[in-house]
């Protein structure tokens, strides 16, 4: 088993190289949510589209879609072997707040055996392990050892809206025996981890107009509508005391978890010191009756992101703000339907609000959740890979964040979507002070490799 051993040597040897050129893919600050970065995002695109090329593919293209460039590339030389679909995206979130980085986000920099910035965990640095292990196959053996079509999106951190209609039109482009992605974590450090669900997620805005300027809260104030008020009212009645969304409706369809599973997962190698030590809370909420671990995997949850309005600048302005906005998001897990969560939401906040705001209801985005069985031979060939880098066996997880094309391959073509995440839980995915590990990179660029080559053993 393995390819051979030329390939650890010329994967270690090249160790400065790949550090240097993720450098430079984590400077593009391409971050998808903000129409000012549109250069950096294409920058990015012909980023990833220059790498796949030096790394052996004939056929690499960017397509453009109606927000962000898709790349695309696909080596179909390999008669008789499988063909694998990778999928990851060049797209950063937002680096904000900037003043809480300890080292600019969009300047790389090692730290203690960690490199930082936007992007290293979440998922240029996992995107980078692939195209640098399928690079070393092909600098190694001449050629890659199975059929392989990678698909890299810019528009993952904004719901991947763009990406349905390039699936549903290019369902015979994208046909693959198997999906594999590295856009999720693991367990612990340490602990190799096959995700096998994700939530779903439905982003939504809602902006709450009263008066028709900005009033003097002296001169009107206690005669006329306040939308922030009224906004924040809506939120405080949108949980109950168990921590449960108020939505009617909304957890009809959740479906049961068997309590073999519950078990599974509750007896898995987490530990709640560690999540504490990551999240760094004076205490602790969640839904009555489910423990930490099932709260955030097997649970739908209904969150606020952010809420705006009025005067947020220094010292007082005392204003009654015309307008307040929120943005809001639920997390969907199965069989929950995004179409019909969406309208609960829209409904029922409808008929919260008083007469005295009109209410935009936006949904910007929805996704649906994703659990499929692991029982695929691709399964055993990835624990396999994933023993021999770790020296441990993986343990298959669950997670609560949300890959919308996992979810659109999977209803699609019904294939097995594995998700090997090499992140970690407490690396700031989305957060100040992002980093990966660089030993865990190198480890995993390593296991990559020699699960593609292996994969090229394993009959279709
Ligand atoms: N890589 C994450 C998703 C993720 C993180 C899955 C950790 C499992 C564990 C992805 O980039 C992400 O952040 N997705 C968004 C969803 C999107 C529709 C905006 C999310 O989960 O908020
Ligand atoms: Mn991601
Ligand atoms: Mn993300």
């Amino acid at each position: 088993m393995g390819p051979n051993t030329n390939l650890a040597e010329f994967i270690e040897s090249c160790r400065d190289q790949h550090l240097a050129e993720l450098c430079e893919f984590l400077r593009i600050p391409s971050v998808s949510a903000k129409s000012e970065h549109k250069p950096d995002i294409e920058r990015a695109a012909r980023w990833a589209a220059g790498k796949l090329t030096s790394a052996g593919f004939k056929t690499v293209h960017i397509i453009p879609t109606n927000l962000h460039p898709l790349v695309y590339a696909e080596s179909l030389e390999a008669p008789g072997k499988p063909t694998i679909l990778f999928y990851g995206h060049y797209d950063v979130q937002p680096a904000e707040p900037l003043d809480l980085w300890t080292s600019p986000a969009f300047e790389p920099t090692v730290r203690d055996g960690n490199i930082f910035g936007r992007g290293t965990a979440d998922d240029k640095g996992q995107v980078h392990i692939h195209i640098k292990a399928l690079e070393s196959l092909h600098k190694v053996n001449g050629q890659f050892p199975i059929n392989i079509k990678v698909l890299i999106e810019g528009e993952e951190e904004v719901g991947s809206v763009s990406l349905w209609d390039h699936v549903q039109k290019n369902k015979e482009k994208l046909k693959a025996d198997a999906l594999i992605v590295s856009d999720t974590s693991m367990l612990a450090k340490g602990v190799p981890s096959i995700t096998y669900g994700l939530r779903g997620l439905n982003y939504y805005q809602i902006e709450l107009a009263g008066p028709a300027r900005d009033l003097h809260s002296g001169v009107y104030g206690g005669a006329v509508p306040n939308p922030l008020t009224i906004l924040a009212e809506l939120f405080a009645k949108l949980h109950d005391k168990n921590f449960r969304a108020v939505i009617p409706g909304f957890y009809d369809d959740v479906a049961k978890v068997p309590a073999s599973e519950r078990k599974a997962l509750n007896a898995l190698p987490w530990k709640k010191k560690d999540f504490e030590k990551a999240v760094g809370a004076p205490g602790y909420v969640g839904e009555t009756g489910f423990t930490t671990v099932e709260r955030l995997w097997i649970r739908p949850t209904l969150e606020l992101n952010g809420i705006w309005g009025g005067y947020s600048g220094e010292g007082a302005k005392t204003v009654i703000p015309s307008k307040a906005c929120a943005k809001l998001s639920t997390r969907l897990v199965p069989d929950q339907d995004p179409a019909k969560i969406a309208k609960l939401v829209e409904r029922h906040i409808r008929k919260l609000l008083p007469k005295a705001v009109t209410a935009k209801f936006e949904v910007l985005s929805t996704g649906k959740p994703w659990v499929a069985p692991y029982s695929h031979p691709i399964f055993q060939k990835a624990i396999q890979a994933l023993e021999s880098g770790f020296g441990k066996k993986a343990v298959f997880i669950r997670e609560g964040g949300s890959i919308p094309f996992v979810t659109q391959m999977h209803d699609t073509f019904k294939v097995p979507c594995v998700l090997l995440g090499f992140g970690l839980p407490d690396e700031n995915a989305h957060a100040p002070d992002e980093h990966i590990l660089l030993d865990v990179t190198e480890e995993a660029l390593g296991i990559m490799a020699g699960l593609f080559w292996d994969l090229g053993e394993m009959r279709k």
